[in-house]
Parts: C-alpha cells; sequence; structure tokens
C-alpha cells in the first residue's frame, strides 16, 4: 500500500444546508447538517484515504473536546495520527458553515494562530508523496528542508498566503485562483502563468472551480475542464482535488490523466452536501477512472 505524508491545517466543520443564507440577527432553521472534518490538509487526507492511501496526517489538535472529536472523525477515516500533534491549551480549528440553494456559502472561521513547533524524528523516506498546504509555512519548511533530497512527487495547495521561500520545495504548486491572484498581484490566469511560472523549477497549476484546471508547459497554457455536473457544494473541492492528484502522481501517471482524475474526483465530491465528507469512495469510481 502507497504511504502519503500531509501536512498541514485540520478543523472541524459543522456545515448547515438552508434554501436561502440568513439575512437578520433572527432563528433560522436549516433543512440539514453534516459534522464534517475540515482544514485543507485534513479534507486531502480523507481524499487519499478514500482512494486506498496509507496517509500520514501530520497537523496540530488541541487536547479539547473538539479537538477529541476531529481526533475520533480522522481515525474512523483510516488515517494515521502518529505525527499529529495534539496541544495543551490550543484551541482546535472549527468552522460554522451556511451552505445555500446555489451552493453559495458563508464561513465562520475559529483558527489559533499557529507557533507549536512539530516533532523531527520522522523516517520520511518511507513516504512514496508529500501534500502540504499553505496554513503552516513555519513548520512546513522545517520539514521540506528535512526531505529536500527525497526525490517524490511533492504537492503543494497554494492559497493566498503562499510565500516566495515555500514554493521552491515543491515539484508541483498547484495555486487557487484566488491564490494566484494575491501571490502574482495579476487578475488573469493566462497572463499571471505567463509571467510568473517560466521563472520556476516546478510544475505550476492553478484550479478554478467549474473552469477545471490550468497548466503551462512550454510556454503553453492549457485547460482541462471540469466535469459537468450540477454542484450542490464546492466546500473542500480544491483540498480533495489536491489529494486525488498526488494521488496519481505517485502512481506515476502523466500530468494530464492526475488532472484529469482530479477534476473527476473533485466533482463527484461537488455533487454531495457536507464538505470533505462527500469525498467519494473507491467503490463509486467509473470504470474509465477506476485504478
Ligand atoms: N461547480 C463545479 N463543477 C465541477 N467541478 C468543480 C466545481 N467546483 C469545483 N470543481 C472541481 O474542483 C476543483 C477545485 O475547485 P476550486 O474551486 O478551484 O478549489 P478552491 O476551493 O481551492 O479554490 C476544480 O478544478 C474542479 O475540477
Ligand atoms: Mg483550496
Amino acid at each position: 500500500m502507497r504511504k502519503i505524508f500531509v501536512h498541514g491545517l485540520s478543523a472541524l466543520d459543522l456545515i448547515h444546508t438552508v434554501s436561502d443564507l440568513p439575512k437578520y440577527a433572527e432563528k433560522y432553521k436549516s433543512n440539514s447538517v453534516y459534522v464534517s472534518i475540515g482544514g485543507n490538509a485534513a479534507n486531502a487526507s480523507v481524499a487519499l484515504s478514500r482512494l486506498g492511501v496509507k496517509v500520514f496526517l501530520s497537523t496540530v489538535v488541541g487536547n479539547d473536546e473538539i479537538g477529541n472529536i476531529l481526533k475520533q472523525k480522522l481515525l474512523s477515516e483510516n488515517i494515521d495520527l502518529s505525527y499529529t500533534h495534539y496541544i495543551d491549551n490550543f484551541k482546535t480549528s472549527i468552522s460554522s458553515i451556511i451552505i445555500d440553494k446555489n451552493g453559495e456559502r458563508l464561513v465562520l472561521n475559529n483558527r489559533e494562530s499557529n507557533d507549536v513547533a512539530i516533532k523531527n524524528d520522522i523516517d520520511y523516506e518511507m513516504f512514496d508523496g508529500f501534500l502540504f498546504d499553505s496554513r503552516d509555512i513555519k513548520n512546513s519548511i522545517k520539514i521540506l528542508k528535512q526531505i529536500k533530497n527525497i526525490k517524490k512527487p511533492k504537492v503543494l495547495d497554494a492559497e493566498e498566503n503562499t510565500t516566495n521561500e515555500l514554493l521552491n520545495y515543491f515539484s508541483h504548486v498547484v495555486f487557487s485562483y484566488q491564490g494566484l491572484k494575491s501571490f502574482t498581484g495579476i487578475d488573469n490566469i493566462e497572463r499571471a502563468l505567463k509571467t510568473f511560472a517560466p521563472k520556476t523549477e516546478f510544475q505550476t497549476l492553478v484550479t478554478n472551480g467549474e473552469r477545471g484546471c490550468y497548466y503551462i508547459q512550454d510556454k503553453i497554457i492549457e485547460n482541462i475542464p471540469a466535469q459537468k455536473i450540477k454542484a450542490v457544494d464546492t466546500l473542500a473541492a480544491g483540498d480533495i482535488w489536491h489529494g486525488a492528484f498526488l494521488f496519481k502522481l505517485v502512481k506515476r501517471s502523466s500530468l494530464v490523466n492526475s488532472i484529469e482524475f482530479a477534476n473527476y474526483i473533485s466533482s463527484l465530491k461537488c455533487k454531495k452536501f457536507g464538505g470533505s465528507s462527500g469525498a467519494p469512495f473507491l467503490s463509486e469510481l467509473k470504470e474509465n477512472f477506476a485504478l
């Protein structure tokens, strides 16, 4: 069984679905509610584990009630928590999310800044691939320095707070549209990629919701469109995309096949409510995408 190391944010998401987002300070009834694993790294871990990979999640969780619930949920997804850090007097990250009938969402997140020093005694050679989000840069760089000479796929989920230093440790950097915009200051994917990507040694990609994924090769911008589906909940779609993408890279699939697969897996997620709890299991994959 392949082994993947994931480092970054984990949280507990409380997700309500409603017809319309609340407008006034009143009492409202929701149509349904989900308690789900959240946070980029933890969401991606769920996707990877459901695809049949052994996932080792390195993340910081508080020794509190929310942390206990989160821990149980992660364990029930068969995610290995040997490298998870349980910290006293640290508040586990929690989000309250409301999603309306059009998939628009309101997110209220509470996250303590994370200055926790992580363990250093891990045998990173045993992993087949690495995934990091951009939520815990200090610790990420510490780990990335240690694995610098390990030539395995290393994927970064590059959101708004990505730094120049962080990028250079990766084989593949996947920006969200928002992440690319704030990093380059350019509000256009093609222009941003043409200005930024030729100067880098890693493969740069951008995901952009229902428009799918963009990447640049030999100075040419390519787009692999998303699957055409009726999306009901896109929460965690990007995180699940990164997990599925790395899954294929680790299997030595081509860049195009890995993107197509990630688009497919994240589209299955978008058809279900509940953030990462809607990530597909192996048994749900269509034959042409079966493994
Ligand atoms: N409405 C949608 N229809 C189909 N696929 C979608 C939709 N929204 C997201 N996806 C898939 O999920 C991927 C990641 O979504 P994106 O919104 O770019 O991530 P993020 O939330 O990190 O910004 C997209 O590239 C696409 O493949
Ligand atoms: Mg994202």
